[in-house]
């Protein structure tokens, strides 16, 4: 007899949530403040917390412009953040910069200013997401990279790096003396990503696009959710947003559990999950690589009258 999955499942409720996760549901959005769901939420629940907060830069979900409130939001779940993370668990935030017309704020020095006086985790890596688009600056040079904090809870927090390799960029390079000559120098089954990763942003075209203002790509989410959680294991972002870090969890056989003050980002998130369940939702697979221009199509060409060109 095959068994039917367990249902998502959309709350208005703390308590209805966890009991949701509890009895297996798959996908679980808390409709509130993720600060009343942390507060409720057992010790050590979380295999990978895995967030992009608002960057209080003026969207419709930001209640403020002032990068204190940021630090104050922080830091008031930050204790309940860390305690859900099980012991060889794994944080990971990822934030761009609070600009202001004359000044930039990293907000990973933020985030870091109120996690690094916690003592349960610990600074693995701080990855700079670079991407190809964006707004062009005309007073500083134009912002085509944000970072992700990724903290590990414990001295040895999960990491798989075999699930994430990339290619190497000489698959067929072999050792030409030495004791391994002969052999193949780089790993057969990929390199190791790096912690600089080349994933495009979710603009207006891209695939993914809904109409959320902020989302992060399935494939940023994805990369972390394979290297930092086992299969099975509990993934909970509490901005939940579009349920972009979901649809990663149940891509690679996660149970998800997510928060969102705006109901309407949680429907956003319940419909891409129907979406998913039946091979419908669009994104863009993990392995792809990025377009290069072959210099062939009309729009790589230089036009005649661009007089820049012809310096050496
Ligand atoms: C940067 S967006 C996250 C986008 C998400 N990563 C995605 O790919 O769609 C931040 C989200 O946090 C939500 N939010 C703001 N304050 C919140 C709070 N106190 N509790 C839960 N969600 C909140 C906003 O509604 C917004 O959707």
């Amino acid at each position: 007899m095959m068994l039917s999955k367990p249902d998502p499942v959309l709350t208005n409720s703390p308590v209805s949530a966890i009991e949701a996760v509890r009895a297996g549901s798959p996908f679980v959005i808390f409709n509130g403040d993720c600060a009343t769901l942390l507060a409720e939420m057992a010790s050590g629940c979380v295999d990978l917390f895995v967030t992009s907060p608002p960057y209080f830069m003026g969207k419709s979900y930001d209640w403020s412009y002032r990068v204190e409130d940021f630090y104050k939001d922080v830091r008031a779940i930050a204790p309940n953040a860390s305690r859900i993370v099980r012991v060889g668990g794994n944080m990971a935030w990822q934030v761009g910069y609070h600009v202001t017309d004359s000044n930039l704020l990293p907000l990973d020095f933020a985030i870091h200013d109120v996690f690094r006086a916690d003592t349960s985790i610990n600074l693995r890596n701080r990855i700079i997401w670079q991407f190809g688009h964006g707004t062009h600056a005309k007073r500083r040079f134009s912002g085509r990279h944000e970072m992700i904090l990724w903290y590990g809870k414990g001295k040895n927090s999960y990491f798989d790096l075999d699930s994430v390799r990339v290619p190497q960029k000489y698959p067929g390079k072999k050792h030409y003396k030495g004791p391994r000559k002969g052999e193949y120098s780089g790993n057969p089954n990929g390199k190791n990503p790096s912690d600089v990763w080349d994933i495009p942003n979710v603009k207006a075209k891209h695939v993914e696009k809904t109409a959320h203002p902020c989302q992060f790509p399935i494939a940023l989410a994805q990369r972390l959710v394979r290297a930092l959680s086992p299969t099975g294991g509990l993934v909970f972002d509490p901005f939940n947003g579009s349920g972009t870090s979901g649809i990663a969890a149940c891509l690679e056989n996660r149970q998800f559990l997510g928060a969102d003050t705006s109901i309407d980002f949680c429907e956003i998130a319940m419909e891409r999950y129907r979406q998913l369940q039946a091979r419908t939702l669009p994104y863009r697979p993990i392995d792809r690589p990025i377009l290069q221009p072959s210099g062939r199509e009309a729009v790589a060409k230089t036009p005649p009258h661009f007089a820049f060109q012809e310096q050496d």
